[in-house]
């Protein structure tokens, strides 16, 4: 059971992206094989999920593997999808228990069929989660989503081709059973300033922020200074700031 201090009310309900880098020079500064980042950086996730549902965050996306990772070493790869599947087994119970849903967005039809049934028994068993949506991007691409989601409504003629529309075919193109809405809060570990393909259509107005920690030493009190740089700022959405606007 996840113990729960009470939710901050400032961070309830908010959509925080990750993209976690910087586990293969974790391992480096080491001298360890990259795979042991990826292991350490799995611990990272655990801890920042149990926080971002003590914070009462609403959805926390995750960037696990992009569509672009496929390019990687075969050996770096299959450990990672290995782990991927470890994770999510190990997980799931902890997520039922704390009103969790866990969901995969990405494509599955490269995926070893092992996973994709991992990914299948991890979503039914926590479905019913009601206090956080965490979702964890698997062979994703934004590119590809978007794409994907044009060619749809081009298919359906859709009469309504404006934006919640697009947003629905979006979520239904990277096999997300719900549209969860944009970013709030987009945060890139590892130092690189760099969107890589991640979100971009769910990120139009998300406040960016950029860490040097490395994803294996990523901790609570970075993700509550995040928070609070975010909370910092004035989110305008194309309006004038509220000191001139009056
Ligand atoms: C980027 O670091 C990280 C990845 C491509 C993999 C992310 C995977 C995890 C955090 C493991 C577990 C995740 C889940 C959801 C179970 P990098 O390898 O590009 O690091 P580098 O930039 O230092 O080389």
């Amino acid at each position: 059971m996840i113990t729960s201090t009470l939710p901050t009310p400032d961070s309830v309900g908010l959509h925080i992206a990750i993209i976690m880098d910087g586990n293969g020079r974790w391992a480096t500064a080491r001298a360890r094989p990259r795979t042991m980042g990826h292991v350490e950086g799995a611990r990272a996730v655990r801890r920042t999920v149990e926080h971002a549902r003590r914070l009462g965050v609403g959805t926390l996306t995750l960037y696990a593997f992009s569509s672009d990772n496929w390019q990687r070493p075969k050996a770096e790869v299959d450990a990672l999808l290995r782990l991927f599947r470890r994770t999510l087994a190990e997980e799931t119970d902890r997520c039922s228990a704390n009103g969790i849903a866990l969901q995969v967005i990405g494509r599955r039809d490269r995926l070893p069929a092992t996973l994709r049934r991992a990914i299948a028994d991890a979503e039914r068993a926590t479905a019913h989660g009601r206090a956080m949506c965490l979702r964890i991007a698997v062979d994703y691409s934004a590119r590809e989503a978007i794409v994907r989601a044009a060619a749809q409504l081009a298919r359906e003629r859709s009469p309504r081709a404006d934006q919640p529309a697009f947003a629905r075919a979006l979520a239904t193109a990277m096999h997300a059973s719900v549209n969860v809405g944009d970013v709030d809060l987009l945060i890139r570990t590892g130092g690189e300033q760099r969107l890589s393909d991640f979100l971009l259509w769910e990120c139009a107005y998300a406040e960016l922020v950029f860490l040097p920690v490395l994803w294996p030493d990523f901790d609570a009190d970075d993700l509550d200074q995040a928070l609070c740089d975010f909370h910092h700022r004035e989110r305008r959405f194309g309006a004038l700031p509220r000191a001139v606007a009056g």
